[in-house]
Formats: C-alpha cells, sequence, structure tokens
C-alpha cells in the first residue's frame, strides 16, 4: 500500500522471483488512501481463494492504519511471512511450517557456509518482529547461547565482542564497526540503509569489520536474495499443506 520506493523494489523482486521459477502471483498495488476495512476485505477474499496459497502484505502499512489488525487477518496457513501470531507461537514452541523469511535465509547462509550454531555465542543486535525476536529464536532451537541486544542496551561492544556469531538488524548505517567484532566472528548484516547519495549500505562497517571476520556478508548481494529465496521455499510449503487441506 502507498508508495515507498523501498517497498516498490521488494515488491518488484519477490514477482520477478515467482514468474522465474514458474508460481503463479497476483499484485494489488493500493492507493495509500485505501481504508482498512477495503484492504482487510481483499485479505478475506485471497485467504478464501483456492488458487491462491500465500499472502504477504508489504510492510510498512501507510499511517493510520493497523498493521496488527492486518497481519491478523491473514489465514495462517496462507502467511508466507510468519507474522501470523499463530505462526509467532509455534516457532516459540518449535514446532512450525514457516520461517520469517530473513532469518530463515540467515540460517541458510550459516548452514551452507558450515558454520557450526552449537553452544556458541550468539549475538542478535535488533529485536524487531521480522528480524531480531525470530532470529534469537531460530538460534536458540540450533542450540546457540543467544544474547538479543538494542538501542537501550547498556555497553553494546562489550556484548557485540563476545560473539561467535553476529547479526546486526538495527537499521542504522554502519552502526557495528571493526572494533566492535570478536577476532574471526561470523558478521551477518542484515542492514539495507540508503545513503545520501543513493548508495546501499547495511548495518555493519564492511572495511572494518571484514578484516576480523571469519565470514562476513555484503549488502547488497548477501542477505537480501536469501530472504527472497526463503519467501518461495515458505510458499510452495504452503502451496502443499493448503493442498493436503482441500
Ligand atoms: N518489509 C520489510 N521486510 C519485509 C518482509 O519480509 N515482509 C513484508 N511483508 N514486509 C516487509
Amino acid at each position: 500500500m502507498g508508495d515507498d520506493p523501498a517497498s516498490r523494489v521488494y515488491v518488484n523482486n519477490k514477482k520477478k522471483a515467482c514468474e522465474e521459477i514458474g508460481i503463479y502471483s497476483e499484485e494489488y498495488a493500493l492507493p495509500e488512501t485505501t481504508s482498512e476495512e477495503e484492504l482487510l476485505n481483499l485479505i478475506d477474499k485471497l485467504n478464501n481463494k483456492p488458487e491462491i496459497s500465500g499472502i504477504l502484505v508489504q510492510l510498512p502499512l501507510p499511517a493510520g492504519l493497523d498493521e496488527e489488525k492486518v497481519i491478523n487477518r491473514i489465514n495462517p496457513k496462507k502467511d508466507v511471512d510468519a507474522f501470523h501470531p499463530v505462526n509467532v507461537g509455534k516457532i516459540m514452541v518449535g514446532n512450525y511450517d514457516f520461517v520469517p523469511c530473513t532469518p530463515a535465509g540467515i540460517m541458510e547462509l550459516i548452514k551452507e557456509s558450515g558454520i557450526d550454531i552449537c553452544g556458541r555465542e550468539c549475538v542478535v543486535v535488533g529485536r524487531s518482529n521480522i528480524v531480531g525476536k525470530p532470529m534469537a529464536m531460530m538460534l536458540l532451537h540450533a542450540n546457540g547461547t543467544v544474547t538479543v541486544c538494542h538501542s537501550r542496551t547498556k555497553n553494546l561492544a562489550e556484548k557485540t565482542r563476545q560473539a561467535d556469531i553476529l547479526v546486526a538488524a538495527v537499521g542504522i548505517p554502519n552502526f557495528i564497526t571493526g572494533d566492535m567484532v570478536k577476532e574471526g566472528a561470523v558478521v551477518i548484516d542484515v542492514g539495507i540503509n540508503r545513503t545520501e547519495n543513493g548508495k546501499l549500505t547495511g548495518d555493519v562497517e564492511f572495511e572494518t569489520a571484514e578484516p576480523k571476520a571469519a565470514a562476513i556478508t555484503p549488502v547488497p548481494g548477501g542477505v537480501g536474495p536469501m530472504t527472497i529465496a526463503m519467501l518461495m521455499k515458505n510458499t510452495l510449503k504452503a502451496a502443499v499443506i493448503n493442498r493436503e487441506e482441500k
């Protein structure tokens, strides 16, 4: 909804990924003036449409719309973002179908890089519902020792310097500098920030962090493409789940 330029790019990338792998998709680009009721009616329509397996409402919504109410309206079995409280609860318990796409992508990156999480010190900087909180849960399920830091954390650098695996998801450009990174750490940068001159930059100062890190994700081209891949994976899973329901 509305005309958030970053959302436009993300939605285009998601549509492109669907086309590339043969997933049928529909886009509803609603104007900012659309009422909450109209949006909820559209979600109801898609909830009841058998050929639609997954529904995603791109966030943020324009001011005045109740994001929680909108997310709660999505059928949890079609909630490929895993934002619905039913899916959030299932992740907490450890018996889940969908994982939010960004944490799922990060877990895949760690696994495919042959990095062991079990017993390691994992520090997540950021506590959003989309990334920080589910990321912490996923690392915990993989037997990491997890610390979640945020804007009110005191002595942040002291905490981040403990991390074997450091996940930065704060949305502040170059917030994590090399002196905050332990020698040999794995550094995952979730940030996608646009600087004044239009350049994309992460939450990690790559130049100073990279020499200390055993492995580090770049921005762009690190976590972002994995997020999209995991959305496709969740959608395929939803198709199977909803087919079995019929
Ligand atoms: N806005 C930023 N990230 C996301 C995401 O993963 N899903 C949705 N729906 N909106 C977002």
